[in-house]
């Protein structure tokens, strides 16, 4: 029997995956068969490292996902460099400021949807040349489960920005999945996907709501293989709750 979570040949862009959950994203595909593209508005050779290190295939790009330009660019890197396209992983995020609704700066409240919405949407409009050419693709986006909580705590450009990623998740697969083309979202809780600066007594209180404990970025990676590998053939236009069991609200979301 085929084994349907391998990605033997196929090439995925992973965009934000310098560092974080994008990392463990870009690690999971690679161990699967994929080859990575990487774009970033960092350096990521750290991760184009460890994927080679591991014997896999794998190359980054300086980029901002926020302009169309480098989005067509990234594309063209994957097709120029590995021939196709069968993957995007929309990752990149900015975490705004924690600001009130009431004296949220205009300049915070653009820059958030411009990198967290506008740049998922240009992304994908991008990937999605090859892909309908192809006839099939998977495109997986990185929501939150800020998007339907509010989090208190998180500013509202945020949490909108990761609103508009399940809009735009759905209207994608409306629009694409009789074309071949899969689009699908995750909605992650709290991933402790780089050092928060919490105190010991911080950690254990924002874990002690998940009841499975804190996510990790590998956790993450694993349900996004699954969501663009053919083991997910007849799945498109949801939106996957990856939570720890977490669900109530909380100080933090
Ligand atoms: N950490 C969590 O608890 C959590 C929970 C839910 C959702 N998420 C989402 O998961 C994703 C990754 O989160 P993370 O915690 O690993 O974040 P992170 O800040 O550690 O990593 C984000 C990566 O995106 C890159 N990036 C930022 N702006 C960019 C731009 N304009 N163009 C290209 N690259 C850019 C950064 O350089 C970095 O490598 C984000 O979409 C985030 O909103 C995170």
């Amino acid at each position: 029997m085929p084994d349907t979570r391998r990605l033997d040949d196929q090439v995925a862009i992973v965009t934000g995956a310098a560092q974080g959950i994008g990392k463990g994203i870009a690690l999971v595909l690679a161990g699967a068969g994929a080859r990575v593209v990487i774009g970033d508005i960092q350096d990521a050779s750290g991760t184009v490292d460890e994927i080679r290190a591991g014997g896999g295939h794998a190359l980054s790009v300086l980029m901002d996902t926020s302009r169309p330009d480098d989005d067509e660019a990234l594309v063209d890197t994957s097709l120029k460099e590995f021939g196709r396209l069968d993957i995007l992983v929309n990752n990149a995020a900015i975490d705004a400021p924690k600001g009130t609704v009431w004296d949220l700066p205009d300049a915070e409240w653009e820059r958030t949807i411009a990198v967290n919405l506008s740049g998922v949407f240009y992304c994908s409009r991008a990937a999605l040349k090859p892909m309908l050419e192809a006839g099939k693709g998977a495109i997986v986006n990185i929501s939150s489960q800020s998007a339907r909580l509010g989090a208190k705590g998180m500013s509202p450009a945020y949490n909108a920005s990761k609103a508009g990623v399940l809009g735009l998740t759905m209207a994608f697969s409306a629009q694409v999945a009789e074309k071949g083309v899969r689009v699908n979202a995750v909605m992650p809780g709290l991933v402790e996907s780089r050092d928060f600066g919490w105190s010991a007594e911080e950690r254990e209180a924002r874990a002690a709501e998940y009841p499975l404990g804190l996510g990790t970025p590998n956790d993450i990676g694993e349900a996004i293989l699954y969501l663009v590998s053919p083991a997910s053939r007849w799945v498109s236009g949801t939106a996957m709750h990856i939570t720890g069991g977490y669900q109530r609200g909380s100080s933090f979301f």
